[in-house]
C-alpha cells in the first residue's frame, strides 16, 4: 500500500519512477540507520536550504546545494525552519566529521565544521546519483561519517604536459566528489617549469616551452638523439593570478593546494635559462623525452640557494598551504661526484657521501620554510642523506621509506607505486587502453592499500597523516585522458583514505560504485568503463 501511494505522489509529480536512495555512497558511510517507519521526505527543486547567518563558507556550502539540488539558499532564522538546513556544531574530534538527518522536519546536514558539512552535501548528491527528477524521495534516516585519515591526497602532474586552469579546477571537482582534501600539484620538471616566477621572468617564458615531443615509447636504442619526435610545441605556464584563482576553488571545496618543485633533480627546464646553475655549465635544452635526468642543480653554487629561496619565496605568497614540496626523488649524484664545486662544499662542510648534500640543501630549505610559517615535505630519497628536522615523507618507493620515517618520528604520506601509481595500466590486456607508462594497477590493488604498516608499533603508526594517488602524465596528455587514468581508481583511493579496513569491502564497493559511475557519465567525466 505504501508503495502504491508512493507511486502514486511520483505520478502526481509527474516522475517516471523513483530510484531507490540507500545512502550507501564511495566513500561509504560508517553509519546508515534508515528509520523502519520506512517514511520519507521529499527533497524538491526550488525549495529552501538555510545557513548560518554570516558565515561565509557555509553561505558557500549552500550555493553549492544549490548548484547539486536546485535549492534556494537563505540566512537561517529564529523561528523559521526549511526544508533544507546546513548547520555547525556536530560533536566530533574530526573537524570533517558529519551527520545527514532526514525525517519529519526535512533534511539536515551538520557537520563538526564548514568542511563536514560539505562532505554531507557530497554525500547526499552521491546518493541521489542517479535521479534528475525535481523531486526526489529520500527515506528517513540518520549518516553519520567521519574520514580516518587527515591527509587525503591525489597529484597531478602538469609538468610534462600542461594542463589549462579550465581542467585543473574539474580535477579539484573531481577530488571533491571523492572527499579528498589535499592536490599535490607537480609544477616543474625537466619537461617543463609551469609556474610564474615575477622576480625571474625568463624562468616560466623560456622554462615552459619544448618544441617537440618524444612520440610513444621509442627511445632510439636509449639514445635520445635517435628517438622520433612529433612536430607539436608543448608549453604553457601559471601565471600568478590563475595560480591564486586555482587556490581560492579548491579552498571553496575545502582542499589544500600543496604546490611541488622538484629539486635538486628534475630541474633541467630552469638549468635551460640558468645554465650557471649546472656543475657542468651546460648547455641545457627543456627534455623532450622522459626518464631520470643526470643533470641537476650544482649543490656547490652558492647561486643556486638564492635560485631556490627566490623560487620558494613567490611559491609561499601563492599557496597559503603549510605543507611545501620540494620533490628530492631521483636526483643523480654522478654530476656531484665530479663537479670541483660540489666536492668542495662537501669539503667545507665535512660530508662524507654527495648523498649528504642534498639533505644540506634540503636542511637550507626547511630552514627558510620555517622562517615563511611552512613545513618542507619530500619524496623518500630526502631519508638517504638524512633527514632535515622536521620533514614530512612522501614513500612512494614502496613502504620502507615510509615506516623508516615514522621509525624516526617523521611524518608519512603513504603513496606506493604498488597502490597508487595510477599512470599505470589498470587492466591487464592493453588492446583497447590507452598508452601507459607500463606497470598493472587495477582497482581492485588500488582498494588493498592498508597505508598503515603492521610492523610500525602504535605510536609510530600514529605518524602515518594518510595515502595519496599520483597521476604523472608522460604519457597522458589530454584532460580525457587524464581522467580515465583517475577514475574509478580514485573511487578507490577515497575508500582507504576514508574507512579502516574492517570498514571495507570490495565487493560492496564495486556495487557502490555502478551509482558514482551514473554520476560520472552526467558530470561528462570519462573513466575506465570495466575493472579488474
Ligand atoms: C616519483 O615517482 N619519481 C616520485
Ligand atoms: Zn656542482
Amino acid at each position: 500500500m505504501k508503495k502504491l501511494t508512493a507511486l502514486f505522489v511520483a505520478a502526481m509529480l509527474g516522475m517516471a519512477a523513483f530510484a531507490e536512495v540507500t545512502y550507501k555512497t564511495v566513500p561509504l558511510a560508517q553509519k546508515i540507520a534508515l528509520s523502519e517507519s520506512g517514511k520519507t521526505t521529499f527533497l524538491i527543486k526550488g525549495q529552501a536550504v538555510s545557513y548560518p547567518a554570516g558565515n561565509a563558507q557555509m553561505r558557500r556550502n549552500a550555493l553549492f546545494a544549490q548548484e547539486f539540488f536546485g535549492l534556494v539558499p537563505q540566512e537561517a532564522a529564529k523561528k523559521k525552519t526549511t526544508p533544507v538546513s546546513l548547520t555547525l556544531g556536530l560533536e566530533s574530534e574530526n573537524p570533517d566529521a558529519y551527520r545527514i538527518t532526514v525525517d519529519k522536519k526535512g533534511v539536515q546536514i551538520q557537520g563538526a565544521s564548514e568542511s563536514g558539512v560539505f562532505y554531507g552535501l557530497q554525500t547526499l548528491r552521491k546518493s541521489v546519483a542517479g535521479e534528475t527528477a525535481d523531486t526526489i524521495r529520500l527515506p528517513w534516516a540518520v549518516v553519520e561519517a567521519e574520514p580516518r585519515f587527515q591527509y587525503r591526497g591525489t597529484m597531478l602532474d602538469c609538468a610534462r604536459h600542461f594542463f589549462p586552469v579550465e581542467f585543473v579546477k574539474k580535477y579539484i571537482d573531481i577530488l571533491a566528489l571523492h572527499g579528498v582534501n589535499k592536490f599535490h600539484w607537480h609544477l616543474t620538471d625537466d619537461q617543463g617549469w609551469r609556474v610564474e616566477v615575477k622576480a625571474l621572468p625568463e624562468l616560466a617564458k623560456r622554462g615552459s616551452r619544448r618544441p617537440h615531443t618524444i612520440i610513444g615509447k621509442n627511445i632510439g636504442l636509449h639514445d635520445p638523439a635517435n628517438a622520433i619526435y612529433d612536430d607539436t610545441p608543448e608549453e604553457g605556464y601559471y601565471t600568478q593570478a590563475e595560480l591564486r584563482e586555482v587556490v581560492a576553488y579548491a579552498a571553496e571545496r575545502y582542499i589544500t593546494v600543496i604546490p611541488e618543485i622538484d629539486l635538486p633533480g628534475h630541474m633541467v627546464a630552469a638549468l635551460s635559462v640558468y645554465p650557471e646553475l649546472g656543475c657542468t655549465g651546460g648547455p641545457y635544452f627543456v627534455r623532450p623525452y622522459w626518464g631520470v635526468d643526470p643533470d641537476v642543480l650544482c649543490a656547490g653554487n652558492p647561486k643556486t640557494l638564492e635560485f631556490i629561496k627566490t623560487v620558494l619565496g613567490e611559491i609561499c605568497d601563492v599557496f597559503p598551504s603549510k605543507f611545501i614540496h620540494i620533490g628530492g626523488d631521483e636526483s643523480p649524484r654522478t654530476r656531484w661526484q665530479a663537479c670541483q664545486k660540489c666536492q668542495a662544499k662537501m669539503r667545507e662542510l665535512g660530508l662524507k657521501k654527495e648523498a649528504e648534500l642534498q639533505t644540506y640543501i634540503n636542511k637550507e630549505v626547511e630552514s627558510f620554510l620555517s622562517g615563511r610559517g611552512r613545513e618542507l615535505i619530500g619524496w623518500d630519497e630526502t631519508l638517504e642523506g638524512g633527514l632535515s628536522e622536521n620533514a614530512t615523507v612522501m614513500s612512494w618507493r614502496g613502504f620502507k621509506g615510509g615506516i623508516e620515517a615514522a621509525r624516526l618520528h617523521h611524518r608519512v604520506i603513504m603513496t606506493p607505486t604498488s597502490h597508487c601509481y595510477i599512470d599505470y595500466y589498470q587492466l591487464k590486456n592493453h588492446d583497447h587502453q590507452p598508452l601507459a607508462i607500463g606497470g598493472y594497477l587495477p582497482l581492485s590493488k588500488c582498494y588493498s592499500l592498508e597505508p598503515v604498516p603492521d610492523e610500525l608499533k602504535p605510536e609510530e603508526q600514529q605518524f602515518i597523516l594518510g595515502a595519496q594517488c599520483n597521476l604523472w602524465t608522460e604519457f597522458v596528455s589530454s584532460p580525457d585522458h587524464a581522467m580515465y587514468m583517475l577514475l574509478p581508481r580514485l573511487a578507490a583511493i577515497a575508500e582507504v583514505q576514508w574507512l579502516r579496513p574492517e570498514e571495507k569491502n570490495f565487493e560492496q564497493f564495486t556495487g557502490r560504485l555502478a551509482e558514482l559511475q551514473t554520476l560520472y557519465r552526467r558530470l561528462g567525466y570519462k573513466y575506465c568503463t570495466t575493472f579488474e
